[in-house]
């Protein structure tokens, strides 16, 4: 499969957010990536259903949801009912992940789980086949424009025999830091979808380079 690109908004103009959703539309990413930060889970808050809700009306593509909230279980209906077709929760929040992932894909929505930098892939082990999806942070949440940590690319392996041992369905998607540095060699270790924030959004040329991530 052709690996897939998942700009993330966290780092677009919110003055402009329109503009910058018809760039997306216009350009070869493949989804939108949202960040979702509660101020507890994550030093930091974001945004929440009414952008959603507004990016929803305006975006042409999959709304790939990225959830940094403890407890998520409380929003899932809320994230689906503002427009998300990916719901991501990170592992470190939930106390009973097979519930939540089963609640999440009830709903319609494809589940994926997050992995902090600290936590290892092997704990994936038993709900494996269970998910759509497996994000990698390759930065510990919270912000944009922080520095890739290397480890990522080890786990994005262990976690691509993993799906294979298991014939899991599960796409792997990275986010943080990723950039024309590491992307290919990501992509080489069996990442399937880049997330990248401030290496789109920070370029004179966003639509540009967005293609030379797709082309890589
Ligand atoms: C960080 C977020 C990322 C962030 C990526 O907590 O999950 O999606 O926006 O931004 P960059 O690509 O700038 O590291
Ligand atoms: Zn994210």
């Amino acid at each position: 499969m052709k690996h897939l690109i998942s700009p993330s908004l966290l780092s677009a103009d919110f003055g402009n957010l329109q503009r910058d959703i018809e760039m997306i539309n216009n350009s070869e990413a493949d989804w939108f990536h949202l960040d979702i930060m509660d101020g507890i889970f994550v030093p930091n808050i974001s945004f929440g259903f009414p952008i959603i809700k507004h990016i929803k009306k305006h975006a042409k593509k999959t709304l790939d949801v990225h959830l940094m909230i403890i407890d998520p279980d409380r929003y899932i209906e809320q994230f689906q009912k503002a427009g998300a077709d990916i719901l991501t929760v990170h592992y470190e929040t939930c106390n009973h992940l097979h519930r939540t992932v089963q609640n999440i894909k009830s709903l319609g929505m494809k589940a994926g789980v997050s992995l902090n930098p600290h936590t290892p892939v092997h704990l994936l082990e038993d709900i494996i086949t269970d998910l759509d999806l497996v994000l990698i942070m390759s930065v510990n949440p919270g912000f944009g424009g922080q520095k890739f940590i290397p480890n990522a690319l080890d786990k994005i392996k262990k976690l691509k025999k993993l799906i294979i041992e298991t014939k899991s369905n599960a796409l792997i998607e990275v986010d943080g830091g990723v950039d024309n540095t590491n992307a290919k060699l990501l992509i080489d270790a069996g990442c399937d979808v880049l997330v990248a924030g401030n290496y789109i959004f920070g370029s004179s040329d966003q639509i540009k380079t967005i293609s030379e991530l797709k082309l890589l």
